[in-house]
C-alpha cells in the first residue's frame, strides 16, 4: 500500500474560518510574536499569553473541519497515511485522521512549566492564570514558542523519509525547522502542493505539482487524482 505523508500548515484550516499567520489578515498582523509566542513573553506577561491562547481555543471550539480535512482523512481508506502538521488545532483528528504528528504543539493541551513531559488535556477553552499541574508548577499552553526546540521534528523527518508521495497543504514554508521537512522526502518522490498562494518551494528538489486552489477545493481534487494515479 502506498504511503502518503501529508504535511499541513495554517492554510488547511483557513476554510474552517481559522486565521492563518502570514496572510494579510493573519494572526501576526494583529499580534506581535514577541508578545505572545516566546518563552520571554510567558515570563514577562503571562496574562496576555494565556489570554491569546484562550481566545484561539475558544475560536477552535466554534469551528468545524472543512472538506480539506475530510478528504485527507478519507485518504486513509486507500493508502497508508500519516499527517504531519504545524497546526495546533485538532481539526485533522476531528475529521477522522488517525495518525497526526503535531510539530508545534496542541491548543487543547497544557503542560507543566517545570516538566515538559507532564502534559494534560484541557476541558473547554479557558486556562485560568493560576491553574497548576500535579507537580505543583504553573501550567502553560502546550505550544512550541519561537526560540524553543521542536521535539517532534526528528520523528517527522523519519515519517517524511517513508513517503511514496508527499502532499503539502496550506503552509508558506517560512518557518524552520518545520519547512525543511520537504527535504526529507526520498529523491524522486512526487510532491503535490495545494495552496492558492505561492509558498517558498525553492528548497524542494523533488518533482512538484502545484494545485493553485484553496484547500477545501484543491485537496478533494487531489485525492481523486491520487486514487486514479496510484490505485
Ligand atoms: N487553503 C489553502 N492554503 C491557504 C488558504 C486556503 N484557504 N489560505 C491561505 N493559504 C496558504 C497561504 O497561501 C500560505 O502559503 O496557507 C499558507 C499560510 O502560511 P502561514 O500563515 O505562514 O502559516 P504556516 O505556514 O502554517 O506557518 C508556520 O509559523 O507562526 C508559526 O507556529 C506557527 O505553525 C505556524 C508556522
Amino acid at each position: 500500500m502506498k504511503k502518503i505523508v501529508v504535511f499541513t500548515g495554517a492554510g488547511v484550516s483557513a476554510d474552517s474560518g481559522i486565521s492563518t499567520f502570514r496572510d494579510a489578515d493573519g494572526l501576526w498582523a494583529n499580534y506581535r510574536i514577541e508578545d505572545v509566542c516566546t518563552p520571554e513573553a510567558l515570563k514577562r506577561n503571562r496574562a496576555l499569553v494565556v489570554e491569546f491562547y484562550n481566545i484561539r481555543r475558544k475560536e477552535l471550539l466554534s469551528v468545524e473541519p472543512n472538506p480539506a480535512h475530510y478528504a485527507i482523512a478519507e485518504l486513509e481508506k486507500s493508502f497508508d497515511v500519516e499527517v504531519v502538521t504545524q497546526n495546533v488545532d485538532n481539526l485533522h483528528e476531528r475529521a477522522g485522521s488517525s495518525r497526526v504528528t503535531h510539530l508545534h504543539g496542541e491548543l487543547m493541551k497544557l503542560r507543566s512549566e517545570r516538566n515538559p513531559n507532564l502534559i494534560v488535556p484541557i476541558e473547554g477553552w479557558e486556562q485560568k492564570l493560576d491553574d497548576r499541574a500535579e507537580d505543583g508548577a504553573l501550567l502553560r499552553p502546550h505550544i512550541v514558542f519561537f526560540g524553543e526546540s521542536v521535539p517532534m521534528f526528528d520523528r517527522a523527518t523519519q515519517i517524511a523519509a517513508e513517503a511514496d508521495v508527499m502532499v503539502v497543504v496550506g503552509t508558506s514554508l517560512a518557518v524552520y525547522p518545520a519547512a525543511m521537512l520537504v527535504r526529507y522526502a526520498r529523491a524522486g518522490v512526487p510532491i503535490y502542493v495545494v495552496d492558492p498562494g505561492n509558498p517558498d518551494v525553492s528548497m524542494i528538489r523533488n518533482p512538484i505539482t502545484h494545485i493553485k486552489e484553496r484547500g477545501a477545493v484543491g485537496v478533494p481534487q487531489l485525492v481523486e487524482m491520487l486514487k486514479n494515479e496510484y490505485l
